[in-house]
């Protein structure tokens, strides 16, 4: 969850800790069982809490260490999980370290960051980009030397070959851990180590900005030491009761990022499904990472489909009635996969991409990019919860962003009592999977399929076989299958003397004997 955009507690138009916890009792009925939290604490926003000031408190906004603490209270008693946001890469430039490192060359915290000389012309070190446009280098004028930041200048990047920036995140994680936070999504987790010495990126061979990319040969960051890391970390992890889990955001080609889950790793490393609408591409998708996975002894692969960076899929899949169905169909895939799903807030509502007009984006990326790079703003519309209420029931002040006309059709109350709503479907989908899982093995097979279509099937030891079918196509088919239909994303799915009839852009899960 976006938590400034999630449910706004206290009238000031930015969401809040008070307003997971009045809605922690929609979020039990929709059947997730962890909620992941975007960053919280003390920040200058200038990256939305992406810009860390202080990782052992909360953003005023967002409430107080009390607040959190009966949130996972709260959480607990209903079941829930409780996932924070862990930006170790980089902290605000108002952190009290990069503060301490500006205030003399001679301050211990200086060696927290990675500060270099002007090239013999005055330019900076090197020629990394930053991933919100422009040098990754900006130059502190009272020392005269360069600070690193691969995202906004209000970001100076971690030196992760510092002993004592490992020792600060211990602590950071046992001062959570303690409160009984359940594990960490850890932001850019492939990144923390630069390639030593800072070397140029050789033209053509590095990712373009900043950012780490898939299969360069150059590489910024994904440095071997980082791995070191997270095997310290997971040790902390286990050393609690129940044990604790780590999330990875990694944008590295599967055969790396698996590298992460590797025994006495991380447990989860996300793979955004963002393939073409595409039988054969989605399949692929999925083979690559499973592949990757057991190649690296992983756990298992970790499906999203959108988050607070990317573009509703419901938009990307083709918008409207075409997009909704695909989403729906699309759920149903991703459910039927071994491995968890991570739910965006709003994707149950149906969301598309909101638009926003270029005055009202906030997006660093966007701005800082000179309007070159992609905004996320569209994706960060606070939610809508109830019809004829203002700001559809977000907030009773002016939303940080501007919710689009025509909001409220896609409120959450509005959906509660519909059989036939997005709500209603992921409800369905969710408690579905919920039931299935303890019983189903944790491999799968492709089975034979029309062009187009996709038909997975699981096992359940002895009891029978999950199937999943999707018709990616634009023109109805029928499977030869056997089994029961156990929830279909259109209601004409139906199974007929032994052939599932499937329309257009569908999905079903059947259940066999
Ligand atoms: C991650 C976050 C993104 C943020 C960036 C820099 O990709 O998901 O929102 O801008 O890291 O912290």
């Amino acid at each position: 969850m976006y938590i400034r955009s999630f449910a706004d507690s206290d009238g000031d138009g930015v969401g809040d800790i008070g307003g997971i916890r009045a809605r922690l009792p929609y979020l039990v009925n929709l059947g997730v069982n962890a909620i992941w939290i975007n960053p919280f604490y003390p920040s200058p926003q200038a990256d939305h809490g992406y810009d860390v000031a202080d990782y052992m408190d909360i953003e005023p906004e967002y409430g107080t260490l009390v607040g959190f603490d009966a949130l996972v209270e709260d959480a607990h008693g209903r079941g829930l999980k409780v996932i924070l946001d862990i930006v170790p890469n980089h902290t605000s430039d108002r952190h009290r370290w990069f503060q301490n490192a500006l205030s003399s060359r001679d301050h211990p915290d200086r060696a927290k960051y990675h500060f270099a000389d002007p090239r013999p012309d005055g330019g900076p070190p090197n020629n990394w980009t930053s991933a919100f446009g422009g040098p990754a280098w900006t130059l502190d004028e009272k020392s005269g030397q360069y600070y690193l930041h691969l995202f906004a200048p209000e970001q100076p990047d971690l030196n992760w070959w510092e002993p004592s920036v490992h020792q600060e995140f211990e602590g950071i994680l046992r001062f959570w851990f303690d409160r009984g936070v359940d594990g960490f999504r850890i932001d850019v987790a492939d990144l923390l180590y630069k390639a030593h010495r800072l070397p140029n990126s050789p033209p053509g061979k590095a990712p373009p900005a900043g950012a780490a990319g898939p299969n360069y040969e150059f590489r910024i960051g994904d440095q071997e030491e980082v791995h070191e890391v997270y095997r310290a970390w997971r040790r902390l992890a286990d050393s609690y009761e129940p044990r604790r889990v780590f999330a990875g955001e990694i944008w590295l080609a599967p055969d790396r990022t698996a590298q992460f889950l590797r025994p006495g790793e991380l447990h989860m490393a996300f793979t955004l499904m963002d393939a073409p609408w595409d039988a054969l591409a989605w399949r692929a998708r999925v083979d690559a990472v499973i592949a990757a996975g057991r190649a690296n002894e992983a756990p298992v692969a970790t499906w999203m489909q959108s988050n607070h960076d990317t573009v509703r899929h419901l938009t990307r899949l083709g918008g409207g009635v075409v997009g909704t169905r695909r989403a729906r169909a699309a759920l149903l895939f991703l459910l039927a996969l071994p491995g968890p799903l991570f739910v965006y807030q709003g994707e149950e509502l149906g969301l598309p991409e909101a638009e926003v007009t270029n005055d009202m984006k906030q997006d660093p990326q966007f701005i800082r990019s000179g309007g070159t790079k992609a905004a996320r703003d569209g994706c960060r519309v606070p939610l809508p919860w109830a019809v004829g209420q203002p700001n559809s029931g977000f907030s009773t002040g002016e939303p940080w962003l501007p919710q689009p006309a025509g909001w409220d059709a896609f409120a959450a109350d509005r959906q509660e009592g519909d059989a036939a709503s997005m709500l209603a479907f992921y409800r369905r989908a969710l408690a579905l999977r919920g039931e299935l899982a303890p019983s189903l093995d944790g491999d799968f097979r492709w089975r034979d399929a029309p062009a187009g279509c996709t038909v997975l099937e699981r096992h359940a030891g002895s009891r029978g076989h999950l199937l999943a079918a999707c018709n990616f196509s634009a023109s109805a088919t029928e499977i030869p299958v056997e089994g029961e239909v156990l929830l279909a994303s259109d209601t004409e799915a139906r199974v007929t003397d032994g052939r599932l009839a499937l329309p257009a852009d569908s999905a079903a899960l059947l259940w066999r004997r």
